[in-house]
């Protein structure tokens, strides 16, 4: 005999063998789906009244099943972790051990006409209609801080870079208002992926649909779903609704992930934008003089992470043939860890972002520097008719003799301007002002001060909007 202890409680009839105990730890699954415990209780009090709908349980019966499951629930909800000395396989299984513990045979009709199938889908699903509010909820939080930021500084100019290279100032409002706009598409995606994640599989069977007379219509609204699933060879195995939900995950991590480059580098003694508290550095245990934006780093770090759990539970969906089959048992895993981790990169990006401060003086020296004003020389010369291209072609010959002569551009006198091209006159310096630059942008998501101003409060009535 090759170890092992008792076939499976669920279906050991037609074994001789209980299983290796190597395969049993490789396919017993408790360890991981036991966070589902309550929904797979909340699924199962939702199927008992089904079954007393259709005659299956009489009315005290059900009653008697229903009170057992709460206590269950109850029990469930006292226990330190899984709780693995069962041997049991799955949550499915210890929930309904434990409901055949305290009312015997009773407790053995409860898995009438339903499938571990159907269950373990309907679980998921509902783990990931409370995941997603979750997730929105923290996100939330994130988009409130930078809305903070960029009421704190909806003016103050600090430079804004392509290809890492000093290109035009932008406002730190403006620059704050760049991340809500991501995570608020974020929270949209995650709204839309959350129609397809609310429908209720159960009542699917296996996967041919079940023998019973079940109003799966009134079963999926007593759990709160919108809609029965609609074809149950498709329901008993599909995956999509995580699919989605993970891939928006992934957005979201490169976003954050974007997020920490930008503040690594603003941090960086080069850069010296802005200063992270503390509270979420650490020191060096060799360097005294380094602080390091470690909170960043993992942030960035995970965006690994979570990018593969998407990536996982992608190829796990792949070729598999219809309808379940136990590589599906792989997907919480994914789900799970991709969930837990965003939600600790949201929350530590609430934290770093509730305590950076922004050196003022240096954002707005920056913005000045790097030729950051060569457009407006541009802009400036094709006011006065010279054809943008050729403007373009005097303002970068303009940098050139700025940069010889150690200058910025407004500092070079109004001589070497006009040897570059006659049409420059005097009022070319009031355009090369870091204030002339930030205001022109004024056409609808611009930059300019008047604009962000707009854009702030409609970022704030819309997450108000959201939450309502
Ligand atoms: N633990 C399984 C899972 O997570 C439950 C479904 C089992 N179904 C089956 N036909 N073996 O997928």
């Amino acid at each position: 005999m090759s170890g092992g202890t008792k076939p499976g409680a669920m279906w050991g009839g037609r074994f001789d063998e209980p299983p290796a105990e190597l395969f049993k730890r490789f396919n017993d699954s408790l360890p991981i789906d036991w966070r589902m415990v309550q929904q797979d209780i909340a699924a199962s009090i939702a199927w008992a009244r089904e079954l007393h709908a259709v005659g299956v349980l009489s009315e005290h019966e059900c009653q008697r099943i229903t009170e057992g499951l709460n206590d269950v629930a109850r029990h469930a909800a006292t226990l330190p972790g899984p709780p693995l000395a069962s041997g049991l396989e799955d949550v499915h299984t210890w929930v309904e051990h434990e409901l055949v513990q305290r009312l015997g045979d009773l407790g053995k009709k409860l898995h009438t006409g339903r499938s571990r199938n159907d269950l373990v889908s309907t679980d998921i699903r509902l783990w990931t209609r409370d995941c997603i509010l979750e997730r929105r909820r923290e996100l939330a939080e994130l988009r409130r801080a930078f809305l903070d930021i960029a009421d704190r500084h909806a003016h103050d100019p600090m430079p804004a870079y392509t290809h890492l290279q000093p290109a035009q100032p932008v406002t730190i409002g403006h620059w704050a208002l760049a991340y809500e706009a991501m995570l608020a598409r974020d929270s949209a995606r995650l709204l839309s992926a959350l129609d397809r994640v609310n429908e209720c599989p159960l009542g699917c069977g296996a996967l041919a649909g079940t023998a019973y007379a079940i109003d799966r219509h009134r079963l999926a609204s007593a759990l709160g779903f919108a809609r029965p699933s609609g074809n149950s060879l498709d329901a008993a195995s599909d995956r999509d609704f995580a699919l989605e939900t993970l891939a928006v995950f992934a957005a979201c991590a490169v976003h954050l992930s974007r997020l920490a480059e930008d503040m690594i580098i603003y941090n960086s003694a080069e850069f010296a934008l802005v200063k992270l508290s503390d509270r979420v550095t650490t020191g060096s245990s060799l360097m005294p003089q380094k602080k390091n934006p470690d909170a960043l780093e993992l942030i960035r770090g995970k965006c690994g992470r979570i990018a593969g759990a998407h990536a996982q539970l992608l190829m796990l969906l792949k070729a598999q043939p219809l309808a379940y089959n136990k590589d599906n048992q792989e997907d919480k895993a994914a789900l799970f860890d991709a969930s837990d981790e965003l939600s600790l990169c949201l929350r530590i990006a609430v934290l770093v972002m509730d305590t950076t401060t922004f050196d003022l003086e240096r954002c707005r020296a920056r913005a000045s520097a790097g030729y950051a004003n060569a457009t407006e020389l541009a802009d400036y010369l094709v006011a006065r008719g010279v054809p943008f291209r050729e403007a373009h072609e005097v303002a970068g010959k303009a940098v050139r003799v700025a940069l010889a002569a150690g200058q910025p551009l407004e500092a070079l006198p109004l001589e070497a301007l006009r040897a570059i091209h006659g049409a420059i006159d005097a009022d070319v310096y009031d355009v090369l002002t870091l204030e002339a630059t930030l205001s022109k942008r004024r056409a609808f998501a611009g930059t300019a001060p008047s604009r962000v101003d707009e854009a702030r409060a409609a970022a704030r009535t819309r997450l108000a909007s959201e939450q309502a």
